[in-house]
């Protein structure tokens, strides 16, 4: 039986199980196999953009007898994957942006029933825009640490209208006010966002920029006051 990093494991507590699950960017299919071993999934795709990472997945499935489970398949993003073939999406370990891209290239996952579970590396906000300008509802989001690393997780559903929200939602989320990794996720964030404001002031460029990023403060800072 296969066991999981910190971070492969909090994605897994997010997935609803029971349907048609593809794996994007899977690499080394440690995952969709801990799904199977699990008896959360009965089978899965796997997919990659890479040949390599799919030998990775290949070497780690026939180690496991469970090549049969999960098939894989050469796919950028979705684009080889059809609708009738997932009703449960997985993306983790990338970038907020190119997570944004994969799904915004694929259309057909805004319908009823589709769940996505994310775990974007940076760029969150990305992620979370994203998500409630296509109709998806954020249903739970939390931060594990991992060797010494805090990484987010996120699940969210399909709903119709598409939400827009603050621009300081789309950087903190439901994070604000969690204990744990969440709070050392929010300094980062935070300091992030600091220390990109003070760099476009000083250097007296993109205003735009600028005034979102002051927004993004002034979001935070308001919740927090609400909070106390
Ligand atoms: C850092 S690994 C993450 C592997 C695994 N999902 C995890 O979280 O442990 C990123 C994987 O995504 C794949 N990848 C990058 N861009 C992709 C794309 N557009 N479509 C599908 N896979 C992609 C890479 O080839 C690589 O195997």
């Amino acid at each position: 039986m296969i066991t999981l990093s910190a971070r492969l494991q909090a994605v897994a507590s997010l997935v609803h199980g029971g349907g048609r699950l593809v794996d994007v960017g899977t690499d080394h299919a440690y995952l969709p196999l801990y799904l199977i071993e699990n008896g959360i999934i009965d089978s899965a795709i796997a997919s990659d953009i890479g040949e390599g990472p799919l030998a990775n997945a290949r070497k780690t499935l026939i180690n496991s007898r469970a090549e049969d489970k999960i098939p894989l398949r050469l796919s950028d993003g979705l684009m080889n994957i059809s609708p009738e073939e997932a009703d449960e999406i997985v993306i983790c370990g990338m970038g907020g942006n190119l997570i944004d891209e994969i799904l915004s290239a694929a259309p057909w996952i805004c319908r009823p029933g589709m769940h996505l579970v994310l775990q974007p590396m940076t760029h969150s906000e990305d992620v979370r825009r994203c998500l409630c300008l296509k109709g998806f509802e954020i249903q739970r989001e939390f931060c594990t640490e991992d060797k010494g690393r805090v990484y987010l997780v996120m699940d969210a559903v399909w709903k119709d209208a598409a939400d827009r929200k603050a621009d300081g939602y789309y950087y903190f989320g439901s994070l604000i006010g969690q204990i744990g990794p969440a709070e050392k996720y929010i300094r980062g964030q935070l300091k992030w966002v600091k220390t990109r404001l003070r760099a476009l002031r000083e250097a007296q460029r993109y205003p735009e920029e600028q005034a979102l990023l002051s927004r993004v403060l002034d979001y935070y800072y308001g919740e927090i006051n609400e909070s106390i």
